[in-house]
Protein backbone atom coordinates (compact mmCIF):
# COMPACT_ATOMS: atom_id res chain seq x y z
CA UNK A 1 0.00 0.00 0.00
CA UNK A 2 1.02 3.28 -1.08
CA UNK A 3 1.54 5.75 2.04
CA UNK A 4 -0.21 8.64 -0.28
CA UNK A 5 0.56 11.18 2.41
CA UNK A 6 3.81 11.00 1.96
CA UNK A 7 5.15 12.19 -1.16
CA UNK A 8 8.53 10.44 -1.07
CA UNK A 9 6.25 7.43 -1.48
CA UNK A 10 6.56 8.43 -5.57
CA UNK A 11 9.44 5.60 -6.18
CA UNK A 12 7.15 2.97 -4.46
CA UNK A 13 5.71 0.85 -7.20
CA UNK A 14 2.20 1.21 -7.93
CA UNK A 15 -0.70 -0.79 -6.62
CA UNK A 16 -2.19 -3.47 -9.20
CA UNK A 17 -5.87 -3.34 -9.68
CA UNK A 18 -7.64 -5.72 -11.49
CA UNK A 19 -11.06 -4.91 -13.16
CA UNK A 20 -12.91 -7.28 -10.64
CA UNK A 21 -11.49 -5.43 -7.38
CA UNK A 22 -12.34 -2.18 -8.96
CA UNK A 23 -16.04 -3.36 -9.84
CA UNK A 24 -16.00 -4.55 -6.42
CA UNK A 25 -15.04 -0.91 -4.86
CA UNK A 26 -17.42 0.57 -6.68
CA UNK A 27 -19.74 -1.26 -5.78
CA UNK A 28 -19.17 -1.06 -1.92
CA UNK A 29 -18.27 3.00 -2.37
CA UNK A 30 -21.46 3.19 -4.55
CA UNK A 31 -23.85 1.89 -1.59
CA UNK A 32 -21.96 3.93 1.04
CA UNK A 33 -22.72 6.78 -1.25
CA UNK A 34 -26.63 5.89 -1.29
CA UNK A 35 -26.97 6.22 2.22
CA UNK A 36 -25.99 9.72 2.63
CA UNK A 37 -27.19 11.25 -0.98
CA UNK A 38 -30.42 11.07 -2.66
CA UNK A 39 -29.35 9.59 -5.87
CA UNK A 40 -31.85 9.02 -8.94
CA UNK A 41 -33.67 5.74 -9.49
CA UNK A 42 -30.85 3.28 -10.56
CA UNK A 43 -32.87 2.10 -13.07
CA UNK A 44 -32.92 1.90 -16.95
CA UNK A 45 -34.76 3.41 -19.36
CA UNK A 46 -37.76 1.21 -19.94
CA UNK A 47 -35.79 -1.13 -22.93
CA UNK A 48 -33.34 -1.82 -20.27
CA UNK A 49 -30.79 -1.70 -22.61
CA UNK A 50 -31.01 1.80 -23.59
CA UNK A 51 -28.48 4.13 -21.49
CA UNK A 52 -29.95 7.77 -23.24
CA UNK A 53 -32.74 7.94 -25.30
CA UNK A 54 -33.71 11.71 -27.41
CA UNK A 55 -36.89 11.45 -28.86
CA UNK A 56 -37.33 14.41 -31.71
CA UNK A 57 -35.18 16.77 -30.07
CA UNK A 58 -34.60 20.32 -31.39
CA UNK A 59 -32.67 22.93 -29.99
CA UNK A 60 -33.20 26.02 -31.36
CA UNK A 61 -30.98 28.98 -30.47
CA UNK A 62 -32.80 31.65 -32.28
CA UNK A 63 -31.80 33.68 -35.49
CA UNK A 64 -32.38 30.92 -37.96
CA UNK A 65 -29.49 28.49 -35.99
CA UNK A 66 -30.54 24.84 -35.01
CA UNK A 67 -28.38 23.59 -32.59
CA UNK A 68 -30.33 20.72 -33.08
CA UNK A 69 -32.63 19.43 -35.71
CA UNK A 70 -35.31 16.63 -34.85
CA UNK A 71 -33.00 14.06 -33.71
CA UNK A 72 -33.95 11.37 -32.91
CA UNK A 73 -31.52 8.42 -30.84
CA UNK A 74 -30.83 5.80 -28.53
CA UNK A 75 -27.08 4.84 -26.66
CA UNK A 76 -26.99 1.48 -25.92
CA UNK A 77 -25.61 1.03 -22.15
CA UNK A 78 -21.90 0.04 -22.32
CA UNK A 79 -21.10 0.73 -25.95
CA UNK A 80 -18.89 3.80 -27.56
CA UNK A 81 -20.50 6.07 -30.17
CA UNK A 82 -18.50 8.86 -32.07
CA UNK A 83 -20.09 11.62 -32.78
CA UNK A 84 -18.63 13.08 -36.05
CA UNK A 85 -19.26 16.50 -38.45
CA UNK A 86 -17.96 19.43 -38.92
CA UNK A 87 -17.30 22.07 -36.75
CA UNK A 88 -21.39 23.54 -35.64
CA UNK A 89 -22.84 20.87 -37.05
CA UNK A 90 -24.24 20.16 -33.48
CA UNK A 91 -21.83 17.61 -31.68
CA UNK A 92 -21.36 19.29 -28.40
CA UNK A 93 -24.74 20.61 -28.35
CA UNK A 94 -25.74 16.99 -28.32
CA UNK A 95 -23.46 16.29 -25.88
CA UNK A 96 -24.50 19.13 -23.37
CA UNK A 97 -27.78 17.71 -23.35
CA UNK A 98 -27.48 14.17 -22.11
CA UNK A 99 -26.34 15.97 -19.10
CA UNK A 100 -28.75 19.11 -18.71
CA UNK A 101 -26.24 22.15 -19.57
CA UNK A 102 -28.46 22.56 -22.34
CA UNK A 103 -32.59 22.12 -22.78
CA UNK A 104 -34.78 21.02 -25.99
CA UNK A 105 -36.73 23.27 -27.21
CA UNK A 106 -38.72 20.35 -28.34
CA UNK A 107 -38.60 17.01 -28.02
CA UNK A 108 -37.18 14.63 -25.03
CA UNK A 109 -34.00 13.32 -23.46
CA UNK A 110 -33.99 10.44 -21.49
CA UNK A 111 -30.98 9.63 -19.74
CA UNK A 112 -30.63 6.55 -17.42
CA UNK A 113 -34.29 6.65 -17.52
CA UNK A 114 -34.80 10.14 -16.09
CA UNK A 115 -36.85 12.85 -17.99
CA UNK A 116 -34.04 15.34 -18.29
CA UNK A 117 -35.75 18.25 -18.81
CA UNK A 118 -37.53 17.69 -15.42
CA UNK A 119 -34.68 17.42 -13.22
CA UNK A 120 -33.88 20.43 -11.31
CA UNK A 121 -31.60 21.28 -8.41
CA UNK A 122 -30.41 18.09 -6.15
CA UNK A 123 -32.76 15.85 -8.79
CA UNK A 124 -30.08 17.32 -11.49
CA UNK A 125 -26.68 17.21 -9.72
CA UNK A 126 -27.47 13.67 -8.64
CA UNK A 127 -28.37 12.48 -12.12
CA UNK A 128 -24.36 14.51 -13.17
CA UNK A 129 -22.84 12.78 -11.00
CA UNK A 130 -23.63 9.21 -12.83
CA UNK A 131 -22.28 11.47 -15.92
CA UNK A 132 -18.67 12.00 -15.94
CA UNK A 133 -17.32 14.82 -18.43
CA UNK A 134 -13.84 15.04 -20.57
CA UNK A 135 -13.10 18.16 -22.25
CA UNK A 136 -11.04 18.69 -25.25
CA UNK A 137 -8.42 21.02 -23.08
CA UNK A 138 -8.37 18.46 -19.80
CA UNK A 139 -9.13 20.85 -17.26
CA UNK A 140 -7.17 19.98 -14.63
CA UNK A 141 -5.95 22.73 -11.93
CA UNK A 142 -2.25 22.75 -13.31
CA UNK A 143 -0.61 23.78 -10.34
CA UNK A 144 -2.15 21.29 -8.09
CA UNK A 145 -0.52 17.28 -7.93
CA UNK A 146 -1.96 15.18 -10.13
CA UNK A 147 -3.76 13.16 -7.17
CA UNK A 148 -5.08 16.17 -5.93
CA UNK A 149 -6.50 16.80 -9.41
CA UNK A 150 -7.57 13.18 -9.39
CA UNK A 151 -9.73 13.52 -5.67
CA UNK A 152 -11.21 16.72 -7.12
CA UNK A 153 -13.84 14.22 -9.33
CA UNK A 154 -15.08 13.03 -6.04
CA UNK A 155 -16.11 16.97 -4.67
CA UNK A 156 -19.76 16.49 -6.31
CA UNK A 157 -20.03 13.55 -3.13
CA UNK A 158 -18.38 15.68 -0.44
CA UNK A 159 -19.57 18.07 1.91
CA UNK A 160 -17.50 20.89 2.42
CA UNK A 161 -14.80 22.80 0.68
CA UNK A 162 -11.29 20.62 -0.07
CA UNK A 163 -8.31 23.10 0.44
CA UNK A 164 -5.43 20.58 0.19
CA UNK A 165 -4.57 17.02 -0.75
CA UNK A 166 -4.94 15.62 3.12
CA UNK A 167 -8.35 17.28 3.27
CA UNK A 168 -9.96 14.37 1.54
CA UNK A 169 -10.80 11.19 3.40
CA UNK A 170 -7.75 8.84 3.40
CA UNK A 171 -10.14 6.27 1.32
CA UNK A 172 -10.57 8.69 -1.46
CA UNK A 173 -6.71 9.13 -1.83
CA UNK A 174 -6.05 5.69 -1.94
CA UNK A 175 -9.00 5.40 -4.42
CA UNK A 176 -7.53 8.20 -6.71
CA UNK A 177 -3.91 6.44 -6.88
CA UNK A 178 -5.93 3.02 -8.03
CA UNK A 179 -7.18 5.07 -10.48
CA UNK A 180 -4.35 6.99 -11.50
CA UNK A 181 -2.93 3.37 -11.49
CA UNK A 182 -5.64 1.93 -13.65
CA UNK A 183 -4.51 4.90 -16.40
CA UNK A 184 -0.93 3.96 -16.22
CA UNK A 185 0.35 7.23 -13.88
CA UNK A 186 0.17 6.27 -10.41
CA UNK A 187 4.14 7.41 -10.20
CA UNK A 188 3.26 10.60 -11.02
CA UNK A 189 0.81 11.26 -8.45
CA UNK A 190 2.87 14.06 -6.73
CA UNK A 191 3.99 15.91 -9.57
CA UNK A 192 2.47 19.26 -10.71
CA UNK A 193 -0.52 18.54 -13.28
CA UNK A 194 1.06 21.03 -15.76
CA UNK A 195 3.88 19.43 -15.92
CA UNK A 196 2.48 16.54 -17.69
CA UNK A 197 2.34 15.83 -21.19
CA UNK A 198 -1.43 16.41 -23.16
CA UNK A 199 -1.98 12.67 -23.61
CA UNK A 200 -0.97 12.50 -20.00
CA UNK A 201 -3.23 15.29 -18.70
CA UNK A 202 -5.80 13.72 -20.38
CA UNK A 203 -5.20 10.40 -18.90
CA UNK A 204 -5.68 12.57 -15.25
CA UNK A 205 -8.75 13.70 -16.71
CA UNK A 206 -9.73 10.43 -17.43
CA UNK A 207 -8.91 9.26 -13.51
CA UNK A 208 -10.91 12.47 -11.81
CA UNK A 209 -13.96 11.39 -14.03
CA UNK A 210 -13.67 7.21 -12.94
CA UNK A 211 -13.90 8.91 -9.45
CA UNK A 212 -17.33 9.61 -9.69
CA UNK A 213 -18.34 5.97 -10.89
CA UNK A 214 -19.95 7.42 -13.65
CA UNK A 215 -22.26 5.34 -15.47
CA UNK A 216 -22.08 7.56 -18.42
CA UNK A 217 -18.81 9.48 -19.53
CA UNK A 218 -19.47 12.19 -22.50
CA UNK A 219 -16.21 13.40 -24.27
CA UNK A 220 -16.09 16.25 -26.05
CA UNK A 221 -12.83 16.79 -28.82
CA UNK A 222 -11.16 14.18 -26.29
CA UNK A 223 -7.70 13.61 -28.46
CA UNK A 224 -8.87 17.06 -30.20
CA UNK A 225 -5.69 18.74 -28.44
CA UNK A 226 -3.19 15.81 -28.86
CA UNK A 227 -0.30 13.99 -31.22
CA UNK A 228 -1.35 10.95 -33.35
CA UNK A 229 -0.17 8.58 -31.04
CA UNK A 230 -1.60 10.07 -27.76
CA UNK A 231 -4.82 10.00 -29.33
CA UNK A 232 -4.68 6.90 -30.14
CA UNK A 233 -3.68 5.90 -26.49
CA UNK A 234 -6.75 7.63 -24.92
CA UNK A 235 -9.04 6.46 -27.45
CA UNK A 236 -7.73 2.85 -26.50
CA UNK A 237 -7.65 3.81 -22.52
CA UNK A 238 -11.35 5.01 -22.80
CA UNK A 239 -12.33 1.18 -25.05
CA UNK A 240 -11.03 -0.56 -22.28
CA UNK A 241 -12.55 1.83 -19.15
CA UNK A 242 -15.71 1.25 -20.97
CA UNK A 243 -15.78 -2.57 -21.28
CA UNK A 244 -14.64 -2.96 -17.98
CA UNK A 245 -17.50 -0.92 -16.26
CA UNK A 246 -20.50 -1.12 -18.64
CA UNK A 247 -19.56 2.74 -19.29
CA UNK A 248 -21.65 4.53 -21.85
CA UNK A 249 -19.54 6.45 -23.92
CA UNK A 250 -20.21 9.30 -26.18
CA UNK A 251 -17.59 11.37 -27.52
CA UNK A 252 -17.26 13.96 -30.37
CA UNK A 253 -14.43 13.09 -32.71
CA UNK A 254 -13.21 14.63 -35.95
CA UNK A 255 -10.97 12.12 -37.16
CA UNK A 256 -13.22 8.91 -39.02
CA UNK A 257 -10.10 6.58 -38.61
CA UNK A 258 -10.33 6.69 -34.80
CA UNK A 259 -14.03 6.12 -34.92
CA UNK A 260 -13.91 3.21 -37.00
CA UNK A 261 -10.77 1.83 -34.71
CA UNK A 262 -12.21 3.01 -31.64
CA UNK A 263 -16.14 3.24 -31.24
CA UNK A 264 -18.73 0.73 -32.44
CA UNK A 265 -20.86 3.14 -33.92
CA UNK A 266 -20.77 6.20 -35.41
CA UNK A 267 -23.04 9.29 -35.94
CA UNK A 268 -22.48 12.11 -38.58
CA UNK A 269 -24.25 15.50 -37.83
CA UNK A 270 -24.89 18.14 -40.42
CA UNK A 271 -26.75 21.10 -39.36
CA UNK A 272 -27.65 19.64 -35.80
CA UNK A 273 -29.32 16.78 -38.26
CA UNK A 274 -28.20 13.16 -38.20
CA UNK A 275 -27.28 12.24 -41.51
CA UNK A 276 -25.58 8.96 -40.63
CA UNK A 277 -25.67 6.31 -38.07
CA UNK A 278 -24.06 2.88 -38.72
CA UNK A 279 -21.99 0.36 -36.85
CA UNK A 280 -18.46 0.90 -37.46
CA UNK A 281 -17.70 -3.35 -37.20
CA UNK A 282 -16.25 -4.40 -40.56
CA UNK A 283 -16.28 -1.03 -42.29
CA UNK A 284 -14.24 -1.37 -45.64
CA UNK A 285 -12.24 1.29 -46.54
CA UNK A 286 -14.83 2.94 -49.84
CA UNK A 287 -17.59 3.22 -47.03
CA UNK A 288 -14.95 5.33 -44.38
CA UNK A 289 -14.52 7.60 -47.17
CA UNK A 290 -17.94 7.78 -47.52
CA UNK A 291 -18.89 8.52 -44.25
CA UNK A 292 -16.30 11.76 -44.50
CA UNK A 293 -18.70 12.62 -47.74
CA UNK A 294 -21.70 12.33 -45.80
CA UNK A 295 -20.63 14.26 -42.61
CA UNK A 296 -19.12 16.91 -44.50
CA UNK A 297 -20.61 17.26 -47.81
CA UNK A 298 -17.34 18.22 -49.65
CA UNK A 299 -15.86 15.04 -50.10
CA UNK A 300 -13.47 12.89 -48.40
CA UNK A 301 -10.63 15.46 -47.86
CA UNK A 302 -10.99 15.32 -44.12
CA UNK A 303 -13.67 17.01 -41.78
CA UNK A 304 -12.02 20.48 -41.68
CA UNK A 305 -9.84 21.70 -38.42
CA UNK A 306 -11.10 20.88 -34.91
CA UNK A 307 -13.35 23.50 -33.68
CA UNK A 308 -12.44 25.96 -30.62
CA UNK A 309 -15.42 27.76 -30.33
CA UNK A 310 -16.82 28.91 -27.38
CA UNK A 311 -20.77 29.65 -27.41
CA UNK A 312 -20.66 32.04 -24.38
CA UNK A 313 -23.96 29.50 -23.02
CA UNK A 314 -23.97 30.98 -19.50
CA UNK A 315 -25.14 27.35 -18.21
CA UNK A 316 -21.86 26.01 -19.76
CA UNK A 317 -20.27 24.64 -17.37
CA UNK A 318 -16.69 23.49 -16.40
CA UNK A 319 -15.40 26.45 -18.76
CA UNK A 320 -14.45 23.53 -21.41
CA UNK A 321 -15.88 22.57 -24.97
CA UNK A 322 -19.20 20.48 -23.43
N1 LIG B 1 -25.34 28.83 -26.78
C1 LIG B 1 -25.47 28.99 -28.09
N2 LIG B 1 -26.14 30.07 -28.58
C2 LIG B 1 -26.31 30.22 -29.91
N3 LIG B 1 -25.88 29.35 -30.82
C3 LIG B 1 -25.21 28.26 -30.41
C4 LIG B 1 -24.97 28.02 -29.03
N4 LIG B 1 -24.28 26.86 -28.90
C5 LIG B 1 -24.08 26.39 -30.14
N5 LIG B 1 -24.64 27.24 -31.05
C6 LIG B 1 -24.68 27.03 -32.50
O1 LIG B 1 -25.22 25.73 -32.72
C7 LIG B 1 -24.54 25.08 -33.78
C8 LIG B 1 -23.91 23.80 -33.24
O2 LIG B 1 -22.82 24.16 -32.39
P1 LIG B 1 -21.95 23.08 -31.62
O3 LIG B 1 -22.85 22.11 -30.96
O4 LIG B 1 -20.99 23.82 -30.76
O5 LIG B 1 -21.20 22.36 -32.82
P2 LIG B 1 -19.93 21.41 -32.80
O6 LIG B 1 -19.65 20.99 -31.40
O7 LIG B 1 -20.29 20.28 -33.70
O8 LIG B 1 -18.81 22.23 -33.37
C9 LIG B 1 -23.55 26.10 -34.32
O9 LIG B 1 -24.16 26.78 -35.37
C10 LIG B 1 -23.31 27.01 -33.13
O10 LIG B 1 -22.89 28.27 -33.55
MG1 LIG C 1 -17.94 21.28 -30.24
Amino acid sequence: MIPISNPSARSAPPPTQTPATASTDRTSTLSAQNTTLDRPARHLDSASRTAVRLQDVTKDFGGGVLGLDDVSLEFDTGTITALLGLSGSGKSTLLRHLNGLQRPSAGTVSVLGHDVASLRGDSLRSLRREIGVIFQHFNLIGPMSVLENVCTGRLGSLKGPRLSLMMYPKAVRHEALDKLDRVGLADRAFQRADTLSGGQQQRVAIARALMQHPRILLADEPVASLDPVSARGVMSLLQEISAENRLTVVTSLHQVQLAIDFAERIVGLRSGRVVLDQSTEGLDAAEASQIYTSVSGIGPTGLGSPDGQDDGDPDHGHGGHA
